[in-house]
């Protein structure tokens, strides 16, 4: 059965019995404690903890994962993917236990021709929690499993969390039995490779917190419902269906593994090495297809660096494997043709994401290049210490300077006979990330790093009553008021403190919209707003600094934003998606925002493209954009389901939340049609002007364009008028014939100076001629001296014509020239044999300031008559060398 087949009979079967369909969601989510999805039940979180209203007792989904914390374990494994699909059933506090395991039992049993997956009941073999009796009794009843084949395992096989604090409890898993070929008897717990797991029932009871590991984390407290969350792996049950031996041998995966082979003219199936290396290419690819796909860029961090990372790590296995030739096209095609059927976005965005995929390629090649010389450089020099080790601080240098990947470091130095200082490396590497992660931590909850007390405050109060698309001020109650650490009385002039209220007009920072400017204020007390962000679902948190008097929890304020700010953002927010639409109305639609920022006056806009957008597409894109403002498009809001949103053509730009219904923003209709939370103008001329004020890279594949917009835009294209017009007052020319006047001025300087330097040239000649006339003996060397008025440059000229024109031939000569403060040491080969040397000479009269070659040496550093005066003490020097 085609994996695309196994799909739609899961959803088809669970839409039967009352489940909604959702469809997934994109891989990068906005849960602040993941970087990607990593399970299905991750876009239901909310719904799980009870913190939102789920909007369906029942749903089903085939949900797009990535994990990478096993990505060592891919191809090594049998069932280890970077990339994988699971496919759940939820009930959000409608059935529990006994429905879950009649469904999982009744689909995989039932036969293929009835709509089942047709698995042999005899050879499915299950696990429950050790305390679940429950459950035991259930699988005997609905499955009739005799009892040796229903195996009670502890917390860390059969207690389900996310790895974080959130939704957790006991869970009952589904293996099936893929016989005594792969590997020995006794069922899931003496081995999981013969016996894979395929289905994973979570039966959610708990909520836990912080903590390591498995079971090292407290249960915080029974969720306000009971849920059902389970996984069932799409590709596990594919490697079943298809009774192939590892997962990526399925029908997705398969054609990519074998192009790879062809590439690298080795055969699958005859080295084990060369086969592990096959299967990281083949999961890899796949894995960077659907990241590009859902808008993940490579990068230095976050997600971008996984992804990376995994780039990277296809071409370096396909390198390993002797393929020295860019492969990531070819590769990257096979996997979309793999996984279009099921995803047809893989196909729409295939332009983008392979020229995107290009660009790393070409840039992790020239790494591999340059980083290899620095690595033979510190390997060489280890060595000549009589090192056996390259410091960590060097190969820490590699991979954050150089981008040079350590798994390439640890290898390429093993094979030079040398160790890499790993515990060095990964203390630095973790010193960075802490740094980074503070960082974010901090910034992200408006202030404060006390998340608990930011949790227990929406706990207790509930969502902040958001007003930012309808009001500018609000009266609101501080409901409470937190320092870096925690929870703190009262906040006292010249304070910076986070402060939650109940009711905000202020726009969080989201979706590249900066945060709102403006003041809380009280009778007595006046606050500046710095910053404001949404830690959590629903909680607004303000960054503010008090400017006067004291606040404290339960003051009355008026919360402010800056009308004038806000107007600015509006313009800015509306005129990214205008210049948004425009760039994409010239140059096509793969040039795809892929992040963006705006505040007053100004925004940017990243987007992949390869190469710079010549002066004549920079032009049309403003010129498009501007047109949109002169036609003053209507800008509307509308609310819709996603499935609607993307019917119309609305571009959903990946780090949005989306809920139920989701905001689409509209300029001029199916002009611009974005998924966007921000404020906007109401119609276009409002933004005023949109003036692109710059055009770079920003990492490989990725251009960023920046702007200035409203009255910004107008400041700007003023100020190069008055520049213009400065320059035209200057150079005396109108305006319009500047170039061609310029032009004319460089040339004629051009001209100007050969001819000067012809003159200077002939100048200098004429007067060594002179100067040769007044060469002296000493010891029979002919010296000449002469101090210049120009600079070092016609000093040197001088020294060298005059040792020129003189006779070379013996008894030598030394020709000495000064100017301002310097002099220059000029002597021919005959003197050179009769024991002069230029460098000895000026470092001898100049105490050591100055150096060069035997011939020509100049030093300085001595106020300009002490060097005129050492002119005095060359005979001796010439005749006695000191
Ligand atoms: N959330 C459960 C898992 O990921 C089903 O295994």
């Amino acid at each position: 059965m085609r994996t695309a087949d196994i799909r739609s009979r899961f959803l088809d079967y669970f839409a039967a019995r009352g489940h909604t369909m959702v469809p997934s969601a994109p891989l990068p989510t906005p849960d602040p404690t993941l970087l990607f999805v990593n399970a299905g039940m991750v876009p239901f979180k909310p719904y799980l903890t009870g913190e939102q209203e789920a909007p369906w007792p029942r749903a089903t989904s085939v949900q797009k994962c990535v994990r990478t914390l096993d990505i060592e374990e891919v191809g090594k494994t049998t069932r280890h993917g970077s990339f994988f699909q699971m496919n759940g059933n939820f009930s959000l506090g409608d059935y529990f236990k006994h429905e879950a395991i009649a469904y999982a039992w009744d689909l995989s049993t039932t036969a293929q021709a009835d709509g089942g997956y047709g698995l042999d009941p005899d050879r499915i073999w299950v696990t429950v929690h050790h305390s679940d009796d429950e459950s035991r009794s259930i699988w005997r009843e609905v499955a009739d499993l005799p009892d040796e084949r229903i195996v009670a395992r502890g917390d860390e096989d059969n207690f389900w969390s996310m790895g974080v604090p959130g939704p957790c409890g006991p869970c009952s898993e589904l293996y099936y039995d893929r016989g005594p070929a792969l590997g020995r008897e006794g069922g899931p717990a003496v081995d999981e490779d013969r016996y894979m797991e395929f289905w994973n029932l979570v039966f959610m009871q708990y909520e836990r917190g912080e903590g390591p590991g498995k079971s090292g984390y407290p249960i915080l407290g029974e969720l306000p419902r009971r849920n059902i969350d389970t996984g069932m792996g799409l590709e596990r049950m594919a490697t079943l269906l298809q009774g192939v031996d590892n997962l990526y041998e399925i029908d997705e995966t398969r054609p990519i593994l074998d192009r790879a082979a062809d590439l690298a003219a080795v055969r699958y199936g005859a080295d084990p090495q060369a086969d592990v290396r096959l299967r990281v290419v083949a999961d890899h690819v796949r894995t960077a297809l659907m990241l590009l796909a859902d808008g993940t860029s490579p990068g230095n961090e976050g997600r971008g660096y996984v992804l990376r990372r995994i780039l990277r790590r296809a071409v370096r296995s396909m390198r390993q494997l002797g393929h020295q030739e860019p492969v990531l096209g070819e590769l990257l095609a096979v996997a979309r043709d793999c996984m279009a059927p099921s995803y047809p976005e893989v196909a729409d965005a295939y332009a983008r994401i392979a020229d995107q995929a290009q660009g790393e390629e070409d840039a992790f090649r020239a790494t591999l290049k340059q980083g290899t010389t620095v690595l033979d450089t510190a390997v060489t020099q280890a060595k000549q210490e009589g090192g056996r080790t390259l410091p960590g601080a060097q190969a820490f240098l590699l991979h954050d300077t150089y981008g040079f990947p350590i798994d390439l470091t640890l290898e390429m130095a093993a094979e030079q006979g040398i160790e890499v200082d790993r515990d060095g490396f990964t203390a630095l590497m973790n010193d960075q990330r802490e740094r980074a992660r503070a960082d974010a931590r901090a910034r992200k909850s408006g202030g404060t790093t006390d998340t608990t007390a930011l949790r227990a405050l929406l706990d207790a109060h509930g969502p902040t009553d958001w007003q930012a698309w309808t009001a500018l001020t609000t009266e609101s109650s501080v409901l409470g008021i937190l320092g870096t650490a925690g929870p703190v009385p009262v906040a006292r002039e010249g304070e910076i403190v986070t402060i939650v209220l109940d009711r905000s007009p202020f726009y969080a920072e989201s979706g590249g919209q900066d945060s709102d400017a403006g003041r809380l204020s009280t009778a007595n007390a006046e606050a500046e707003v710095l910053d404001v962000q949404r830690p959590l679902p629903g909680l607004i948190a303000h960054q503010v600094r008090v400017t006067a008097g004291e606040l404290s929890p339960d003051d009355r304020v008026i919360a402010a934003v800056d009308p004038e700010w806000r107007l600015g953002a509006r313009q800015a927010h509306s005129g990214t998606h205008v210049l948004h639409a425009a760039l994409r109305e010239t140059l096509g639609p793969t040039a795809l925002q892929s992040g963006s920022y705006n505040r007053p006056g100004h925004l940017r806009l990243d987007f992949p493209w390869r190469g710079a957008l010549s002066p004549t597409v920079r032009s049309e894109i403003e010129e498009a954009a501007n047109r949109a403002l002169r036609k003053d498009l209507p800008v509307g809001v509308r609310w819709m389901t996603l499935p609607e949103a993307k019917e119309i053509g609305a571009l959903a730009l990946f780090d949005e939340t989306y809920g139920e219904k989701v905001r689409v923003v509209e300029i001029g209709g199916a002009w611009s049609r974005e998924l966007c939370g921000g404020t906007h103008v109401e119609h276009a001329s409002q933004i005023g002007t949109v003036a692109l004020t710059g055009e770079s890279s920003v990492g490989a594949g990725m251009r960023r364009l920046e702007a200035a917009v409203g009255i910004e835009g107008f400041n700007y294209l003023a100020r190069e008028r008055d520049l213009v017009t400065a320059l035209a007052a200057q150079v005396g020319a109108p305006r319009a014939e500047l170039p061609e006047k310029i032009a004319a001025l460089l040339d004629r300087l051009k001209t100007t100076d050969r001819e000067n330097a012809r003159l200077k040239a002939q100048a200098t000649t004429a007067r060594a001629r002179e100067l040769t006339g007044t060469a002296t003996d000493v010891n029979g060397v002919q010296v000449v001296t002469t101090t210049v008025e120009g600079d070092a440059e016609e000093a040197r000229a001088l020294a060298t014509a005059v040792r020129d024109l003189l006779p070379a031939a013996a008894p030598g000569t030394v020709a000495v020239a000064t100017a301002k403060g310097i002099a220059v040491v000029a002597l021919n080969q005959a003197a050179r044999e009769r024991g002069l040397d230029a460098s000895a000479l000026i470092k001898a009269l100049l105490d050591g300031r100055g150096g060069g070659s035997a011939e020509l040496a100049q030093g300085g550093g001595l106020p300009a008559d002490r060097v005129t005066g050492t002119l005095a003490s060359l005979p001796r020097l010439i005749t006695t060398g000191h």
